[in-house]
Formats: C-alpha cells, structure tokens, sequence
C-alpha cells in the first residue's frame, strides 16, 4: 500500500512516508492522549528550566509557555484534532505548538528525547493513580469500619474451608478485611515513594551536553529527586509494574469480599441484604434480587491480573534501554486503573448500603458444633486432660451428637458422661457461642472487647 508523506519530526533521512499498516501498529496517540496533561506538565517543567539556565531565551521560554497552555486549554475542551500521522502525544503536542508559535517551537526539544519524555509522562500518570487509590482504599475501609462498630459484638460463625469452625463476631469479620486492605495502602505508599523520581534529562539514554538542570525539573514536577542512571530512567517501567501488582492483590482482596457477599446474600445464607441500589433482576425469574455489582467485582482481578502478566511479559528479555516494545505498557495500565477504581467505588458503595442480619448470623453460629474447641479447652482447663485427649473425648462427643441429630449442648450429661465420666455440669457454660466469643480475649481475638479495641484503633488512624 502506499505510504503517506515522511514525518515532519524524523523525516529527513526518509525518502517515502510508512506504510498505512506500519502507521496502524506505531501509532499510540489512540490511547496515549490520556497523558496529554501530564506531557504539557512536563513541556512546561522542561522549557522553564531551559529558559533559566539560557539554554534557550527568555522569549522563546515565555512563547512556548503560553502556547502550551494554549494547546492544553484545546485538548481538555475536545477541539484538539489528534493526528495518527504524528503517532504520538509527544508529537501531536509539539506539532500543534508550532502551528501556534511558529518556529520556537522547535527549540522545546533541546536536551530531551521522546523517550524521558514518556517515562516521565507516565511516571506523573502513575503517581496520580497511586494518589487516587489512596482515597479509594481508605474510603472502603471507612465503610467496613462503620459495618464493623455497628456489628462488633454479632456474633456469626468463623468458618474454616467453608465449613462451621468457631463462632465470631460480624465486627471481627468486617475487621479482617479493615487489616486487608490496610496493606493494600501500605504497598500504595511505598509504590510511591520508590517510583517518585523524575527521568526528565535522562534524553534519548545517555544524557545530555548542554548545561541542564534536573533537580529543578524534577522538582517542578513534584519528584523528590532526579533519577540517577540515564539508562535506567528511560528504559524500566517496575514503577508500573508496581502499580499493577498492587492493583492485582488489591482485587484479589475484593474479590473474596465479593464471594463472601454473594454466598451470604442467598436465600440459604441470609446473613446479608444487599441494597436494591447495588442489586438487579432478572428478566424471567421474578423472584430474583441478583448481586451482580459484588459478581463483577470478584471478576475484575482477571482483567487487573492479565494487565500485570501482560507488561511484566512486554518487559522481561528487553535490552537496555528503550525498546519500542515499552509503547505496549500503557493499554494493559490504563485498563487495570479504570477498573480497580471502579471495583472499589462500587464495593464501597455495596458495603455502606447492605444490611447485614443478626439473627440469621446468630442461627447460624450455633450450628454445626461451633463450639467443639471450647469443649476441648474446658477439659483441659477445668480437668487437666492433655490437649490430644480432649481432642479426641471432644470428637467422640461430636459423633454421638451427629448421631442424635442435635447440637453439643442439647446432648444431655449422662450422654455426655458415656464419652467422658469426667464431664460435670459446668461443661454447658462454654457450650454457648455467646460465652464461646467472650472467651477469645487474645490480642487479634474475636472477643467484642478486643474487636472494639481495633475498631477504635483504626478510626483514630482513619477517620481524621
Ligand atoms: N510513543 C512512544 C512510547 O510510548 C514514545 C517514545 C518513542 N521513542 C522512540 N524512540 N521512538 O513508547
């Protein structure tokens, strides 16, 4: 097919445009005007420090400064044209600056390649989404702290592979997921502090030999440093790959609440109602309230994940430094963003409207001999039998109670004493789940008195 007309930013050693195909596959402009605000930022950080050090003139400075401004006013009002010829950002950026100021614009390019450039730009990109999943974070935990308060002491059964383990409390569970996504703030906050370093100055890999200043740049554009190594600054994209590991436990962390709000919103379970808001019909079964919001939500880590599998795929094998293999990191980021920031808005959402049920919470934590442990303790507390053994007696009390289709406290003592003739009466006050709870006083247990305390401890550190 034949080509268009070479560029008007490379093209001097080019005979002949590229091909149409070879136009389709380079250009990046389709998705990477997303960054176009962070790429002025950086034009602007770049041509002010130019200006300073005299690199380029004052006048030249103060023309491109106002032009820039002029093509981002352009570009947020939508009457930019965006240009696939021009390939990228960078390029269509530059190209309308000319059309407004004429030839200075070609003096914004001195000591700067392409390739600082978009490592910069998606450095500023990133850091924003890092700021954003900050706030997104804490509010969901904001949200499960208040179901937290509102059910400390509710108690509900613990499971273990999904089968009755321990009783708990409503607020111990929402709590579990309070610490979850704690961490997932904590490796925010180091993401951040380790990819806040600015490549602007790094150039095309090696650096410059007119007399920049990086610190300067780098602080304009709000970097704690420049970065230190030339080749590193153009060429790794771990900031990225940060970002998205994050971003992939994060949705694994709301997928299993996903999964829990979906068991727990059946008619079987009953433990939650979600609100109509974050709920939808269905078209033939009238009866129907569907948890599709949580469903989406368990779904998203694919996506999330394959966007981390994808980069972390693009990058492994690549010499240093730049490769245009690295245009490919920015689609797999983009979609992991918009789709973990709208899985937590949405689980936030859900969790302040839904309404959990004590009762059937309460039901259901009695069953399933919820409280074999503490009949286990008991003989080893009140009797002095070792552990093992309690286990065992415990075990066999179980069976026969299975057998007689009943719980552990309907078994009555001389049932019990057939087990065990050590068993007295005192082994009922541990059978109920309520006692059950209140003795888990460890630090970490279920016990409401240690449930308050981290509800307490954590609304000091969110809740400001
Ligand atoms: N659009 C390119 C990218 O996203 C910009 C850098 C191009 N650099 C180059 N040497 N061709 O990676």
């Amino acid at each position: 097919m034949p080509g268009q007309k070479s560029n008007e930013m490379w093209g001097g050693r080019f005979a002949e445009g590229p091909d149409c195909i070879m136009s389709s596959i380079n250009a990046s402009i389709g998705f990477d005007q997303r960054l176009a605000a962070q790429d002025i930022a950086g034009s602007q950080a770049h041509a002010q420090m130019l200006g300073v050090t005299g690199i380029i003139s004052r006048a030249d400075f103060e023309d491109i400064k106002v032009g820039l401004e002029t093509v981002l006013k352009e570009i947020q009002s939508g009457t930019f044209v965006f240009s696939e010829g021009l390939e990228d950002i960078h390029m269509n950026v530059e190209v309308r600056l000319r059309e407004l100021i004429g030839p200075a614009a070609g003096r914004l390019h001195t000591a700067r390649s392409r390739n600082d450039q978009v490592a910069t730009d998606f450095r500023l990109w990133v850091r924003d989404q890092l700021d954003a999943a900050e706030s997104a974070i804490s509010a969901l935990m904001e949200a499960l702290l208040e179901q937290a308060e509102k059910g400390a002491a509710w108690v509900m059964p613990g499971f273990t592979h999904l089968q009755s383990a321990q009783p708990v409390t409503w607020g111990h569970h929402m709590m579990a997921y309070v610490e979850m996504f704690s961490r997932d703030l904590g490796r925010v906050s180091d993401a951040r502090r380790r990819m806040n370093e600015s490549p602007l100055g790094a150039a095309a890999l090696a650096g410059t030999s007119f007399p920049i200043d990086r610190d300067m740049t780098a602080e304009a554009l709000g970097f704690d440093r420049p970065c230190a190594n030339s080749l590193d600054a153009v060429s790794d994209r771990d900031f990225a790959l940060e970002f998205l590991g994050l971003s992939s436990i994060c949705a694994m962390h709301l997928s299993r609440l996903s999964e829990e709000l979906v068991i727990w919103s059946t008619a079987q379970f009953r433990f939650v109602r979600l609100s109509d808001r974050f709920s939808t019909g269905s078209s033939i079964m009238p009866q129907k309230k569907n948890p599709d919001a949580a469903e989406l939500i368990r779904a998203k880590i694919g996506r999330i994940m394959g966007a981390n599998v994808a980069l972390m795929t693009v990058m492994k094998g690549l010499a240093l430094t730049y490769s245009k293999d690295m245009q490919e990191d920015k689609e797999p980021v983009f979609d992991a963003a918009d789709n973990l920031f709208l899985a937590l808005a949405a689980m936030t959402g859900m969790v302040k409207d839904m309404t959990a049920l004590p009762e059937t919470l309460r039901a259901a934590a009695g069953t399933g001999f919820a409280t074999a442990t503490d009949l286990a303790d008991w003989l080893v507390r009140e009797k002095g039998t070792a552990f093992r053994d309690a286990h065992h007696i415990t075990g066999a009390l179980v069976a026969l109670a299975e057998e007689k289709d009943c719980e552990l406290n309907d078994l009555t003592l001389s049932d019990m004493q057939s087990i065990d003739k050590q068993i007295d009466e005192g082994v009922y006050s541990v059978l109920t789940v309520e006692n059950s709870i209140a003795s888990r006083t460890s630090y970490g247990g279920t016990a409401p008195e240690q449930v308050r305390f981290q509800i307490n401890r954590w609304k000091k550190i969110l809740v400001k």
